[in-house]
């Protein structure tokens, strides 16, 4: 049998959580907390579990019974408190938008397959966006946070001039190939099985700088992925570059890693099927097949995009050359895009240290694995420009503190850091726009250090702080809350557009 409980443990973890609260705690936290053996407080959780005194809400966090439902504490707002608040505010109401919005649907679509990226959104998505405003051919469509290039094929195809930054070079490569619409399908091919033959003679390359190379590919895989990178053409030109996407695509998929959304191994799988070659053949003759589909649609494309790699807070375009803007920026304490394209920054040659690494990470939208140097003028919770934002930066802060074991205690500052990320790139767009153009944003909301933290309508309010007017907010879908599974999370279109005269310029 085993041994019980001694009851001051029992006490002592029950005190602990009460602390920890909504935010709770792993087990790993409550033994250091309360300075016992893991496998102590283990059993001690397990106990109090069947009592049905402790719960676990996802994550390895366990809460006191009194914190399963969050809307019930009174220091907790939420969504609905702040759905009523923000229609009282502005006089806006929720809508709901019908349709795909994720990325999945497009994974079988031409062109939109040749590099699957989790975090974008439906091509259906755009075009219904792009047909709705009814543009003429040639309007600029721009996407300041452009990722593998979603928006950019769709305002092509539809005839319009495809704009985007993006900070990723991977995603940048992506959506240049994706929208060189010109890319010759035969010349695609033939170069491709040059490069196949050529990879097969050559010897063994070096590995990229990444330490955990070895882990995440099988030993074969990982030599012919070197002798393949090694034979492929110089970047820069049209099937050089297309050549180098197919190559970036197979890498996922012929290692033991995953997205799903983050990066990491999947333990389900016993090893990839096929080899890095046929993979790559495979890619290459599904992108020579999509061009010639393209290719029907020829009298309707747009004038060449253009894909800058850059920071969308700095990047400027022209003043009022912009039609209709439309993005899903990164989402608050969402995905560090960084770590989670390591892998192809680092093949691709486009990271050669961790160095490098480091310094897109500073450039990215703020999210959690932001460096702490970083964070240092953000630490206040008052006078970031929104009372809510404020108040929900005082709420995080103390759910941290009254943690005191939570990953950084710097989250309020991240989150503020965030914000001001976006308002900067905001400011880009709404210069950029034409008066009465609109900007089409994909937002989530999100919980964090058990607050609760409407991304969808702090983004609208921040659009107006900049001098856009708030048109719109509709729900497209629901999520789960990674932090806890059965908090249900939402995902907005906010459109935003810029007033015909006066305001735009007046903030900021
Ligand atoms: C949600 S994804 C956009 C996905 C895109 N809509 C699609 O369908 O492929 C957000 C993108 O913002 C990029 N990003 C993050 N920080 C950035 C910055 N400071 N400037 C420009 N792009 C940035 C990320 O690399 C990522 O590709």
């Amino acid at each position: 049998m085993p041994a019980a409980v001694p009851p001051e443990l029992d006490v002592a973890l029950r005190g602990a959580l009460e602390e920890t609260g909504a935010v709770g705690a792993t087990v790993r936290q409550l033994a250091s907390r309360i300075d016992h053996r893991r496998e102590w407080v283990e059993r001690a959780l397990a106990s109090l579990s069947l009592r049905g005194d402790v719960l676990r809400i996802g994550r390895g966090l366990y809460v006191l019974r009194a914190f399963e439902h969050l809307s019930d504490r009174v220091d907790f707002v939420d969504p609905a408190a702040y759905v009523e608040r923000f229609s009282r505010e502005n006089g806006i109401s929720l809508g709901e938008y019908a349709g795909p919005i994720t990325f999945r649907a497009n994974e079988a679509l031409p062109i939109h397959r040749w590099w699957p990226y989790v975090q974008g959104y439906s091509a259906e998505f755009v075009r219904g966006i792009v047909s709705t405003a009814g543009l003429p051919h040639g309007a600029a469509i721009l996407d300041p946070f452009a990722g593998s290039g979603t928006t950019l094929v769709e305002a092509r195809r539809a005839g319009a001039r495809a704009l985007g930054t993006e900070l990723l070079a991977p995603a940048v490569l992506a959506a240049r190939v994706k929208t060189r619409f010109e890319l010759n399908a035969s010349a695609l091919r033939d170069t491709a099985r040059q490069v196949l033959a050529r990879a097969r003679r050559r010897a063994v390359g070096p590995l990229p700088f990444l330490r955990e190379t070895r882990r995440q590919f099988d030993p074969v895989a990982l030599e012919d992925l070197t002798r393949l990178r090694d034979a492929l053409p110089a970047a820069g030109t049209p099937v050089g570059d297309a050549l180098r996407l197919a190559f970036g695509r197979i890498l996922i998929p012929s290692s033991r890693l995953h997205r799903s959304p983050c990066l990491g191994y999947d333990r389900r799988r016993r090893g990839p099927e096929g080899s890095p070659f046929e993979r790559f053949l495979a890619a290459t003759e599904a992108m020579a097949e999509d061009l010639g589909q393209l290719e029907l649609e020829r009298p309707r494309w747009g004038p060449a995009s253009r894909v800058v790699e850059g920071d969308a807070r700095d990047v400027r375009w022209p003043a009022g050359s912009v039609a209709l803007a439309i993005t899903s920026p990164p989402y608050v304490n969402g995905m560090d895009y960084v770590m989670n394209y390591k892998v192809d920054l680092a093949w691709l040659g486009y990271a050669r240290s961790y160095a490098d690494l480091a310094a897109l990470r500073r450039a990215e939208v703020a999210c959690d694995n932001l460096p702490r140097s970083e964070t240092a003028a953000y630490l206040g919770v008052s006078g970031s420009g929104d009372p809510w934002l404020d108040e929900i930066l005082s709420r995080i802060r103390e759910n941290v503190a009254r943690k005191r074991s939570y990953r950084r205690d710097d989250v309020h500052a991240v989150v503020r850091r965030y914000f001001a990320d976006l308002a900067a790139a905001l400011v880009r767009v709404r210069d950029a726009l034409a008066p009465d153009g609109r900007f089409v944003l994909v937002v989530g909301d999100s919980l964090l250090a058990g607050a609760y933290v409407p991304g969808d309508l702090l983004t609208a309010r921040l659009g107006a702080t900049v001098g856009l007017e708030i048109v719109s907010v509709e729900v497209a879908r629901a999520r789960r809350s990674g932090q806890r599974r059965s908090f249900v999370l939402r995902e907005s279109v906010v459109t935003l557009r810029r007033p015909r005269s006066g305001g735009a310029h007046a903030k900021r």
